[in-house]
């Protein structure tokens, strides 16, 4: 009942405008890509907004991660637009170390991704396990994040939620920059995003100092990421969220010793408290911490990974045991949904969703479909 009052309530400005005589569309389920074209195997992860599963469309055996975002959910926390947003970067986004998205459909009470399968876990998971990466390993993921958000950069878009849990590893052990959930688009060189967002130990100081953020957000980012690849923790960690504050606008970075000179002087610079003294990423490429790395052969995936990440599927017993597993597995079996069709398509819809990679936005009812 509730949700009926949260869907009543969706923007009108969000809305698509759209007549009952008008085609299907894309998205209804019917003749189109929709929830029913996909079986779904597994519950993947959740984050702050979204739930993720492995899916395969129906009859083909090709695996897919299905991200879903409630509209309710999204509209009561004010988050609608930062899902309209991921999906815009996300519809545009073609870059090797960027989760590439296939389909987003809607159905009315959800919003629907299908991108990459990542079967290597997130760097989150891999760290946890490994508690640190040698400096060889952290030297080429944190390489290959960086010409991400190059390149995300390059499409006047800041990220600003880079963290281990959002870097995904692919079939080859490559990583992938997933999560647009806080991204911010039509951000140029001079230009500054407002809102105060992002995960409290990967914060950037001029955050904290309700400054607004700009693309060197990204790159202090990039550094918290090094730091907690070399380290174990993110800078200045601590469970005291006003202590961790504290250090974050104005302590000094304590560096242990195992770390090497170039590790070291590349930490400091990218963690620099003052974004305009921050090291830019085109200096961040010729540091000596990057040395004799050959950045258009790391580019074109032409470098293998020091070592293979892999997913999790031999301790299935660990995973038994565990609470929360547990608890995914259920949500997921209870999973349901219901498309679009000729009685609900007015229904909640927000404007221009749908996307099928390679096709135009809306090409009329032909490919791949239940
Ligand atoms: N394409 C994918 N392949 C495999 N796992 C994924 C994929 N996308 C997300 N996940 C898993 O789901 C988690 C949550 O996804 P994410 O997009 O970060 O959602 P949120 O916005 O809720 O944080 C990730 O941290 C990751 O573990
Ligand atoms: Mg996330």
């Amino acid at each position: 009942m509730k949700e009926m009052q949260a869907r009543a309530e969706l923007p009108p400005d969000e809305v698509e405008e759209m007549k009952n005589s008008e085609p299907v569309l894309m998205d209804d389920g019917i003749k189109g890509i929709g929830f029913k074209s996909f079986d779904i195997q597994e519950i993947l992860g959740h984050g702050a907004f979204g739930k993720v599963f492995r899916c395969r469309l129906k009859g083909q055996d090709q695996d897919f991660a299905m991200k879903v975002l409630k509209k309710a959910f999204l509209y009561r926390n004010k988050h609608l637009k930062y899902a309209i947003t991921e999906c815009n970067i996300l519809k545009q986004a073609d870059h090797p170390f960027v989760i590439k998205m296939h389909y987003s459909f809607q159905t009315p009470d959800n919003l629907y991704m299908i991108l990459d399968f990542c079967p290597g876990c997130d760097l989150a998971y891999h760290l946890n396990k490994k508690q640190i990466f040698e400096e060889e390993e952290a030297r080429f993921f944190i390489a290959e994040i960086i010409l991400a958000i190059e390149y995300i950069h390059s499409l006047d878009v800041i990220y600003r939620d880079l963290k281990p849990e959002n870097i995904l590893v692919d079939h080859d052990g490559h990583c992938r920059l997933a999560d647009f959930g806080l991204a911010k688009e039509n951000i140029g060189e001079k230009d500054f995003a407002k809102s105060f967002c992002g995960s409290p130990a990967y914060l950037p100081p001029e955050m904290l100092h309700s400054k607004g953020v700009s693309k060197a957000a990204d790159i202090y980012q990039i550094g918290a990421v090094l730091y907690e690849f070399l380290v174990g923790f993110p800078p200045y960690y601590t469970e005291n969220i006003k202590e961790l504050y504290n250090s974050i606008r104005s302590a000094k970075l304590q560096v242990p010793k195992y770390i090497s000179r170039e590790g070291k002087d590349l930490l400091n610079q990218l963690l620099s408290k003052r974004p305009d003294k921050r090291i830019t990423i085109e200096k961040v490429k010729l540091h000596d911490f990057f040395k004799g790395l050959d950045w258009d052969k790391l580019a074109k995936k032409e470098l293998k990974p020091p070592i293979m990440l892999k997913g999790d599927d031999d301790n299935l017993s660990d995973n038994e045991a565990n609470e929360e597993y547990l608890f995914m597995k259920q949500q997921e079996s209870k999973f349901k949904d219901r498309d679009y069709n000729a009685e609900n398509q007015l229904q909640n819809r927000l404007k221009q969703f749908t996307f099928i990679a390679g096709a135009e936005q809306r090409p009329g009812p032909q490919p791949p479909l239940n």
